[in-house]
């Protein structure tokens, strides 16, 4: 069986490589996204490999058909990348990942927190030119404050239960309320009252019609001044201009984010020696509050391996002709 990855990364690379050694595949490895133009990369393999930003359309589809390809691999959890119709006609099956390492994006929002919250990264900045100043350093502590969770899935869950080892009081909103997270102390209200109440907030649910701009000019005038806004989770949950106004006003006290609404334009890549044309994210860049990575929060060994082992054994039971357990289908 050949394998075709796109849009391959040195880590996606080592991990596959790893964790391919007991199954009889051939991997071949593209840095190039899966595109109309890169499409004819995968003739001569059986089985595609794809990541987040990886379109996926009839076009590429019948392409693939034509080549031969009967699975593709997403090695992530979202497929709305993929015409899932388009590929049940071709009678092509797609698999994903559907949950790797919640705990590793939970550990990533709390580091964007801490770092926010007592400047480690302006410290070993300053450290480093001998600059031992204590100036403007000056944090909060996490112990005793309230901590709104707006999403109580596997990775808010997480996120609750290392909050807690804080001492932070936790308000959580979800769609639907975890009997686990009542348990250990997590305190159910109404979106607004969330909002309201809590000194520090941190997105934990998915990008969906409803929760698109869920941070907006609105739901900021409810929030306290000097409020910790914390995204981990989709870019577009936050509306960034009315954010960047919040900012200006002082309305928000730090802002930590791992993804951001036109990220598919820029992350992932190394762009240090372009301009960069988006002025929204430059903007950002500008204040001494915000805290940017660049969608880092799944990337630990754990999660890689995850991904790399669940991929494989979805591959080996399509081979095998049994049932596709991460399945995704059209209707
Ligand atoms: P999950 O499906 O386990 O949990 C999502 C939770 O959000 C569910 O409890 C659901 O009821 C809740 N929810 C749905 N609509 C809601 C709404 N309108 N208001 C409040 N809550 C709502 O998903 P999981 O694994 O916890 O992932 C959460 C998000 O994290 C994903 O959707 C994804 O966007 C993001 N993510 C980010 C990664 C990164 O590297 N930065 C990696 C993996 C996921």
């Amino acid at each position: 069986m050949k394998i075709a990855f796109f849009s391959t990364k040195s880590y996606d690379r080592e991990s596959f490589t790893l964790h391919s050694a007991n199954y009889d595949y051939q991997l071949s490895f593209f840095d190039v996204s899966l595109d109309h133009r890169t499409v004819n990369l995968a003739e001569g393999h059986q089985v595609i490999c794809s990541f987040v930003n990886d379109p996926i359309d009839e076009f590429i589809l019948k392409k693939l058909d034509h080549f031969g390809v009967k699975l593709i691999a997403l090695r992530c959890a979202g497929y709305n990348q993929v015409d899932l119709s388009a590929a049940e006609k071709l009678g092509i099956r797609i698999v994903r990942v559907p949950a790797y390492s919640p705990e590793a994006v939970a550990e990533h929002a709390i580091a964007l927190l801490l770092t926010c919250v007592r400047k480690t990264h302006k410290a070993y900045n300053r450290v480093r030119e001998n600059n031992f100043s204590l100036e403007g350093l000056t944090g909060f502590n996490i112990h005793g404050k309230k901590i709104g969770v707006i999403g109580t899935g596997a990775i808010g869950k997480a996120f609750c239960r290392i909050a807690k080892g804080f001492g932070a009081e936790i308000l959580a909103y979800d769609l639907y309320e975890s009997e686990e997270m009542k348990a250990i102390g997590v305190t159910y209200l109404p979106l607004a009252q969330v909002f309201e109440q809590s000194q520090i907030i941190s997105l934990h649910c998915p990008l969906t019609p409803q929760t698109r701009h869920l941070i907006n000019a609105d739901t900021l005038s409810l929030m306290q001044k000097g409020v910790t806004l914390i995204n981990t989770s989709r870019g577009a949950l936050i509306d960034t201009k009315a954010v960047i106004k919040a900012l200006k006003s002082r309305k928000i006290g730090f802002l930590g984010i791992d993804v951001y609404e036109q990220e598919e334009h820029i992350f992932f890549k190394n762009l240090s020696e372009e301009i960069l044309d988006d002025e929204m994210i430059s903007r950002l860049m500008t204040f001494p509050n915000v805290l940017i990575s660049g969608h880092q929060a799944f990337l630990t060994h754990e999660a890689l391996e995850q991904i790399a082992t669940t991929t494989l054994e979805s591959v080996a039971a399509f081979e095998r002709g049994e049932f596709l357990k991460n399945e995704v289908k059209a209707s």
